[in-house]
């Protein structure tokens, strides 16, 4: 077969251009996770298809269409994650890291959802996830959102607006469920399709459902809101109260289900107006329950995920942009003999001058080219290492970005002279 290889529809590539934002949101992210003591866990992107069934729930769009699942060689039923919770969960009790103990983790990766693409919307995407286990709240709750509301500052993103709200306990729950098969069952003709198989499945699912005509009945259902049991009322009313004292603006969002099963009690959202119909950008909730159901000791938990692309893309709409690193010095090379020299020479100047980033050309070229490709690669300073020179024991220093001559420079002076060059050209731009 010939003919160009195609890539797979809902998977992108980062080229060098975007992976600059990548790079200035990732490492923003890591520096404020660890001013506040989350520690990084890295877990398989393949699992067992029955801990994600299991996890995430039978009845979700995530499991019942959009997971990736396969049979490897050896006959196990595998998936490529959808999602990072679960296999944290699964590596806690599989570590035997519980037993009481409390973690605070975050994870980074790619995950994998046969959904429809769109903007914004991939089949493979990344997430930042943050997960709190063995805390039963509400001040971890709170926590977790003043994070990410100091990542927004941090990154001067301000287009996005948290939503709350507080699922219950499955038992406040149940009693939710009933009124509400009570009451979508009685307009049973104005459902659609899905929503009329959810109803016997999971029928808060039909709460978010995108169809207008089920989304009109939704508006006049029972709120989830009035069945919260008096403890879960108490866990809200406190996470609400330290959102208040910490001045993080919220709005309570009585509709707010969410797409995966394990949730209890809190669950919120950070909404963007800047994106389209994509807007959740950062998404998660307490699962109390979750790792017991996987077979773990009783243990409390709360966690959520920030889609990379969506905020990468609120990022490229805001004034000024993160640029690539450019090079310090370019280093040109004039005549053979300069060209086994150079390497020698460049090498033993990283040694010196570890920080400095230094470009050797390549690729050979006369002296024009050479200096085309330095001033392409926005280095402060040209180093040019001839044969003339050499026979002599010096090479020749050009300062690209100022109006100032080249000069020689003996070798054994080469690190000191550039890198006073280098600040002295930091410090005049
Ligand atoms: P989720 O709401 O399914 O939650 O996804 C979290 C975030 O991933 C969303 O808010 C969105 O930014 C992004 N996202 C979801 N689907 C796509 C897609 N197809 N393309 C691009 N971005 C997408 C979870 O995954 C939970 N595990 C969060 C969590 C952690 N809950 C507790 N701990």
């Amino acid at each position: 077969m010939t003919g160009q290889i195609q890539p797979i529809r809902g998977m992108n590539d980062v080229l060098p251009a975007e992976s600059v934002v990548w790079q200035h949101l990732e490492s923003t992210v890591r520096e404020l996770l660890v001013g506040y003591g989350y520690e990084e866990i890295r877990v398989p992107v393949v699992e067992h298809t029955d801990l994600f069934k299991r996890a995430i729930g039978e009845y979700t769009d995530v499991v019942e269409k959009e997971m990736y699942t396969f049979t490897d060689q050896g006959g196990d039923n595998l998936t490529l994650r959808p999602e990072i919770t679960a296999g944290i969960a699964r590596a806690m009790i599989s570590n035997g890291l519980l037993r009481g103990a409390r973690h605070k983790l975050w994870s980074i990766g790619p995950v994998f959802r046969h959904e429809k693409p769109q903007k914004g919307r991939y089949r493979q995407f990344y997430q930042v996830d943050v997960e709190a286990v063995g805390f039963t709240g509400p001040d971890v709750d709170a926590e977790l959102i003043a994070i990410w509301a100091r990542l927004w500052r941090r990154l001067g993103i301000t287009r996005v607006k948290l939503q709350i709200n507080s699922l219950g306990t499955p038992d406040s729950r149940r009693v939710y469920r009933e009124k509400l098969v009570e009451y979508f069952s009685a307009h049973r003709d104005r459902l659609d399709d899905d929503s009329r198989r959810r109803l016997g499945g999971n029928p808060l699912r039909i709460l978010d459902s995108k169809n207008p005509d089920v989304q009109a009945l939704v508006a006049d259902a029972p709120l989830l809101t009035d069945y919260l049991d008096p403890e879960s009322q108490a866990h809200f009313a406190a996470l609400r109260a330290a959102l208040d004292a910490m001045g993080i603006q919220y709005t309570v969002n009585p509709r707010l289900v969410r797409g995966l099963d394990y949730y209890s009690r809190t669950v919120f959202e950070w909404i963007t107006d800047a994106l389209g119909a994509q807007d959740a950008v950062c998404s998660g909730g307490r699962y109390d329950g979750l790792i017991t159901q996987l077979g773990g000791d009783a243990t409390p938990a709360i966690g959520f995920a920030m889609g990379i692309e969506r905020v990468v893309e609120l990022l490229q709409q805001l004034p000024s942009q993160p640029q690539s690193l450019a090079a310090d010095v370019y280093v040109v090379l004039n005549g053979e003999q300069a060209v086994g020299a150079g390497g020698r020479i460049v090498e033993s100047l990283r040694d010196a001058l570890p920080h400095r980033r230094f470009e050797m050309n390549l690729g050979g070229g006369n002296f024009k080219a050479q200096f085309r490709r330095a001033d392409r690669s926005r280095a402060a300073l040209a180093l040019i290492i001839g044969e003339n020179e050499l026979a002599r024991g010096v090479v020749a220093l050009k300062p690209l970005r100022l109006e100032a001559g080249q000069s020689e420079c003996p070798m054994t002076e080469l690190p000191g002279r550039i890198e006073a060059a280098l600040r002295g050209t930091d410090l005049q731009e």
